[in-house]
């Protein structure tokens, strides 16, 4: 089919929850896509922060190909090497105790939801079933993830939401008014990504900190986009010296293919026994092979060192467009940037892709980049040249 054969089909046939951009990717190599006709682009977005090792890195291809001719399904009943291996491997990165895998962020955190509300079921606690979560935040769509998740404009139309959600704002103030003894948890992500790339300030952290000590709350990290490299370490909770009780995991964690877990101490896998949650394809074992190369990879000596360096690279030489055009301040931690914008974050994201860069955007003015962890110091410079470009024309 013709791209443009593509795009009527797709109108014709597909679901219309998408805003597409006018892109036919057909292969993909590191940090290069390229569409039908041929055209290179410079991938700065991952797959909305999916693909940490780059397109068709050969570990991960290989390790698809021998799990996919030995076993690619056989059901949560039975026992697989596969899923033990990550779970360790996991449990031991984060200082958990128990995972549980599904299939998707939305689903991880549908999981932890439940798991905290059954760990104060258990305590005789059922009253104490208050989530609080924050402005902003995106935690997924499904009607757990979608009530946690603050923003209004998400949720507008498929009210009524699930009860028992509390949203508070992004400040000290907030939490010490929303926040008590009955508060069963709070669900964070370490730097709200969706929400314009925002981390939490360090007194938002140590009023946290307090709260959690005085009232015992359980904590939720979202790390679905934060964790596994993109703030240049394991977990973005480490950079803001919080401990949480539950930890969400998706995006790179199936190398591509969807995965996702949720993470846990001890005390709540306790409350769970055999039949109280559950899913047919979570932990699929092709999906779990690609994934434990990912790890195999972010774990060898150096790995985040060098994610750290391009990153610093890449920040620096936007920090530098600064009040250029329509760019502003930059965000973000790593591999996580976000760049306020005075414009329609839709007009940079087309006029990149016109210079062969592919952007992204968080809410109405953040531009946000997402590369892949093992981009090179010369494809940071290529980004910076090309988005220096899009901000002189705009
Ligand atoms: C922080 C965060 N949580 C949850 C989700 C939902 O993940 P999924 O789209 O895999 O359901 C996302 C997706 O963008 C996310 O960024």
């Amino acid at each position: 089919m013709t791209p443009e054969q593509i795009q009527e089909n797709d109108a014709r046939w597909v679901l219309g929850t998408y805003a597409r951009q006018p892109l036919h990717f057909a292969r993909g190599e590191g940090a290069w896509l390229w569409d039908l006709e041929g055209k290179r682009y410079l991938d700065l977005t991952s797959g909305i922060a999916v693909n940490a090792l780059g397109h068709a890195d050969p570990a991960v291809v290989a390790a698809i190909h021998e799990q996919a001719s030995k076993l690619i399904h056989a059901s949560n009943l039975y026992y697989t090497e596969l899923h033990s291996r990550m779970a360790s491997i996991l449990c031991q990165r984060a200082g958990m105790d128990k995972a549980f895998f599904c299939n998707s962020g939305t689903e991880a955190n549908e999981g932890a939801i439940k798991f905290l509300r059954k760990f104060w079921f258990e305590q005789g606690s059922a009253w104490r079933h208050e989530i609080v979560s924050f402005t902003d935040s995106f935690h997924g769509r499904t009607f757990g993830a979608l009530a946690a998740t603050g923003q209004d404009k998400l949720q507008a139309g498929f009210g009524p939401m699930l009860g028992g959600f509390v949203r508070a704002e992004l400040t000290p103030e907030s939490l010490l008014e929303s926040i008590g003894a009955h508060t069963a948890g709070v669900i964070l992500e370490p730097i709200l990504a969706e929400g314009g790339v925002m981390e939490p300030s360090p007194e938002f952290v140590k009023t946290l900190l307090e709260l959690k000590a005085k009232h015992g709350f359980l904590l939720i990290c979202d790390e679905i986009l934060t964790g596994l490299g993109r703030t240049g370490d394991w977990f973005g909770f480490s950079h803001l010296g919080l401990t949480p009780d539950l930890i969400t995991l998706a995006k790179p964690l199936g190398g591509g293919l969807p995965l996702g877990a949720v993470l846990m101490k001890q005390a709540i896998a306790d409350t769970l026994k055999p039949g109280d949650h559950g899913t047919t394809f979570g932990g699929n074992p092709v999906a779990v092979a690609a994934g434990l190369a990912v790890l195999d990879r972010l774990a060898r000596p150096g790995f985040f060192d060098g994610v750290k360096s391009v990153a610093q690279r890449l920040r620096e030489g936007l920090a530098a467009l600064s009040g250029i055009g329509p760019f502003g301040e930059l965000r973000g931690r790593g591999m996580l940037i976000g760049i306020q914008v005075s414009c329609d974050p839709g007009k940079i994201i087309a006029a990149a892709r016109d210079e062969g860069l592919i952007v992204y955007r968080a809410g109405a003015n953040v531009l946000r980049l997402l590369p892949p962890l093992v981009l090179t110091e010369d494809q940071a410079d290529l980004a910076i040249v090309g988005l220096r470009k899009v901000a002189a024309k705009i």
